[in-house]
């Protein structure tokens, strides 16, 4: 296996910090075994719960018999909806600050069964194991209803999607796309499916509720927003906001899996609150399968284009799965409006209701469907106009944002085409498919582009200077894995002109400043924007006590005339005449300043310009001509994400999305027994994804993007641009290889063996 980045920042750094790579300051914590996730909080007298999970699809509870379970020395209580449902706060407010349109899910708030593993009781003993078995003690009875649980044979119920999600907008057409693909003498059409996904973070969903007296709880809990929870919680149970505090450090892993609050924080709070003891409840591997996935989609795409390969119609349409209580929606088709230039666009994207789980947000949710799709179908549409893909892309290249008609505030994917066709040799393509061959290996060569939104919301920040010197800043948003404790750390050194080692930046918490959710890629740059403003606010703060404070060589200067770095003020005239921070702050008598600052996106800005992060990929495909394997051998990625703070970080969050892009393309998926309307393949043996071996040479490439209009650091955000491409390169470059165009994810070795059978014929050896 070979990894390696090759970052382009052609122009020389003139920051301390900011944009240079710098080791995780957590990692040391990671490593050693120090950074406590949600289950590993202990208290005294701690019970364990254990949740029990419907074995049926839809119906009812008929009964459950909990009393062999409850024989046992040890077992405390098992919470059922016959147990819980007389509680008055079943009639509160229900919403996260994610639901989307519809009615979120209670657990065991009565005897119906919306979804297979719906969780229906909680077990709680002395301890995990003893709670687990007594579980399975439990008899449960259903009346069982029937259940329709398969998206592609029910697409006839579908109706549009509603407003509800907070970013979700209704796609809008524009031109008359049918006619012109009527005229068109070149078009293609094609139906693309994926099944449903998991997101499998490492970190199982955990609790650790720790009952504080009555009507007071802190809660040690799994999220991507400890605010939300707070949020959820206090709504659901009718406690005071202040009276619900949750702590949640660390993150082992979320992509947006966290984003919403999952049934186990309500399981430990509902225990803790009625045992008055504190709770510990942890989700199995087989349970990550039960709450929510990436919707299975179907997609159908028809476009049309000139003979110079402009473009003439586009046409793309999405069904995707959601449950029977909730509307969950995401941007699928809205970016086929903005990708390209192209006059005559028709867009349609409608919800088809089953008996699952609500689906959920999961890395770049909606653009990776889309992309899948609209992104295949473009290659497509290339070699029906015999123009090299890369090409037909640059042809149709979109300047302004199609469907605000605002322009970009910067969109450097063309540097993203150069950069990444030159690093990986695309000039050297044969433009016919099945033209390149090593022994059984057939050789393909595909590309794909994608586009995510650089957002930011509004976040605050706190932080507190010491007369030691040392800086502590906090806001509560959370580190997923992304880097935001190093690069929140990074932001705040370079303001206060420190070493990283005298900044400690601390997150998770609702006793902190409020965040946002870490989601959508915008923690960089709304956290980031809250904590260079505050200390923005500690060094105003110096400038004046350096002004204010008398017998210094600063005293009575303007702060405009101060200049602030490794530790010292000076006056930017004379840096001779300077002070240590540490030294004004012990004769002014300070024994610390503390700020807090609060920042948001600027309006006037969005009014003029629309905000998108870019990404081109390249990937090169081995597909075995007897066995169907195919092994994705070399993939180039380069992105224009504005600003890199750190590149380190960054690349291993454009690394790991390549690594899930090939996961998907090749691997991931979640299989519906639809006799049983239950996911079959719950565990991580079934469910695969990529594994070292299936990974081989990946570059990144960050391009240079310079952008004063999205925010004041320049900054768009990585965790998400990463992914969106990797999959349809992939089938694009297999079809390369191959000559025959597999339209439905993952690109497996049946499906693959199949074709080359099929089509051995076709394919130029
Ligand atoms: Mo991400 S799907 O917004 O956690």
């Amino acid at each position: 296996m070979l990894l390696s980045f090759s970052l382009n920042l052609s122009k020389p750094m003139n920051t301390k910090y900011t944009g240079q790579s710098a080791n995780r300051v957590d990692g040391p914590l990671k490593v050693t075994g120090k950074a406590k996730y949600a289950a590993e909080f202990e208290a005294e007298g701690l019970l364990y719960g254990y949740i029990i999970n419907s074995a049926i699809a839809k119906g009812e509870i008929a009964s459950i018999d909990s009393s062999e379970a409850l024989k046992l020395e040890g077992v405390i209580k098992v919470f059922t909806h016959e147990e819980v449902s007389g509680l008055a706060w079943f009639n509160i407010k229900y919403k996260d600050m994610d639901s989307p349109a519809g009615n979120p899910f209670r657990p065991l708030h009565d005897n119906k069964i919306l979804y297979s593993m719906q969780p229906i009781g909680l077990v709680i003993a002395e301890s995990f194991e003893l709670a687990r078995y007594a579980a399975s003690l439990v008899k449960v009875l259903y009346d069982q209803e029937e259940h329709v649980t398969n998206l592609q044979d029910n697409l006839q119920l579908s109706k549009e999607a509603p407003m509800g999600k907070i970013g979700y907008v209704q796609p809008k057409d524009r031109g008359d796309a049918e006619k012109a693909y009527g005229q068109s003498e070149h078009k293609i059409q094609g139906e693309y499916v994926h099944a449903a996904e998991h997101h499998n973070p490492l970190e199982m969903f955990a609790t650790t509720a720790i009952w504080e007296g009555k009507n007071k709880i802190t809660l040690y809990d799994k999220t991507q927003g400890v605010s939300n929870v707070q949020t959820y919680i206090s709504n659901v149970f009718g406690l005071k906001m202040k009276n619900v505090r949750v702590i949640s450090p660390f993150v082992g892993g979320g992509f947006g899996s966290g984003l919403r609050p999952q049934y186990q924080v309500f399981m430990a709070t509902l225990a803790a609150l009625e045992l008055e003891r504190p709770v510990k409840v942890v989700m199995t591997r087989q349970q990550m399968f039960s709450f929510g996935h990436r919707p299975g989609t179907v997609q159908r795409v028809a476009m049309s284009a000139d003979a110079n390969g402009k473009l003439t119609s586009i046409q793309h349409g999405a069904w995707g799965e959601t449950s029977k209580y909730e509307d969950y929606t995401e941007i699928v088709v809205n970016w086929s409006g903005t990708m390209y230039n192209c006059e005559n666009v028709k867009l349609k994207y409608e919800l088809v209701k089953l008996d699952v789980a609500t689906p959920t947000d999961m890395r770049a949710p909606g653009a990776v469907t889309s992309a899948h799709a609209f992104e295949s179908a473009i290659d497509e549409m290339a070699y029906e106009v015999k123009i090299d893909p890369l090409e037909f892309r640059k042809i149709n290249y979109a300047e302004d944002d199609q469907v605000e008609g605002k322009p970009y505030s910067s969109k450097e994917l063309r540097k993203c085409y150069e950069e990444g066709a030159k690093k990986f040799g695309w000039e050297n393509r044969p433009i016919e498919p099945g033209t390149m061959r090593e022994g059984n290996q057939l050789i393909g060569w595909g590309m794909a582009n994608g586009a995510w939104d650089a957002l930011q919301m509004p976040a605050k920040a706190g932080a507190t200077l010491t007369s030691d010197g040392k800086l502590t800043v906090s806001s509560g948003t959370s580190d997923i894995g992304t880097g935001t404790y190093t690069i929140m750390t990074q932001i705040a050194a370079e303001t206060l002109g420190m070493d990283l080692d005298d900044v400690t930046f601390k997150l998770g918490d609702t006793n902190m400043p409020m965040a946002p959710l870490e989601g959508g890629s915008w923690t960089a740059a709304s956290v980031g924007s809250a904590v260079k403003a505050v200390c923005e606010e500690i060094k105003e703060r110096l400038f004046e006590m350096a002004s204010d404070t008398e017998s210094t060589s600063l005293s009575g200067a303007h702060k405009s005339e101060l200049h602030i770095d490794q530790g010292y003020i000076s006056l930017k005239s004379n840096p001779a005449a300077r002070i240590a921070v540490t030294e004004l702050m012990r004769v002014a008598g300070a024994t610390g300043i503390s700020e807090t600052a609060a920042s948001g996106p600027d309006p006037a800005a969005k009014k003029t310009h629309s905000f998108n992060s870019h990404a081109a990929v390249f990937a090169e495909v081995k597909v075995d001509i007897d066995l169907g394997t195919v092994i994705v051998s070399r993939v180039v990625c380069a992105v224009a994400a504005g600003k890199i703070l750190n590149p380190k970080t960054a690349g291993s969050q454009i690394l790991g999305s390549v690594v899930w892009g090939i996961s998907k393309a090749l691997e991931e998926e979640t299989v519906m027994d639809n006799n049983f309307g239950r996911f079959m393949n719950h565990s991580l043996a079934e469910y695969h994804v990529a594994v070292n071996k299936d990974i081989n040479d990946i570059d990144i490439i960050f391009v240079e993007e310079h952008d004063d209009l999205v925010n004041p650091l320049g900054i768009k955000g990585v965790g998400e641009i990463g992914i969106i491409a990797v999959a349809p390169a992939i089938a694009n470059a297999v079809f390369h290889a191959t000559g025959v165009r597999v339209r439905d994810l993952p690109i497996t070795m049946d499906k693959v063996l199949q074709i080359a059978v099929e089509d051995r014929n076709q394919v130029k050896v």
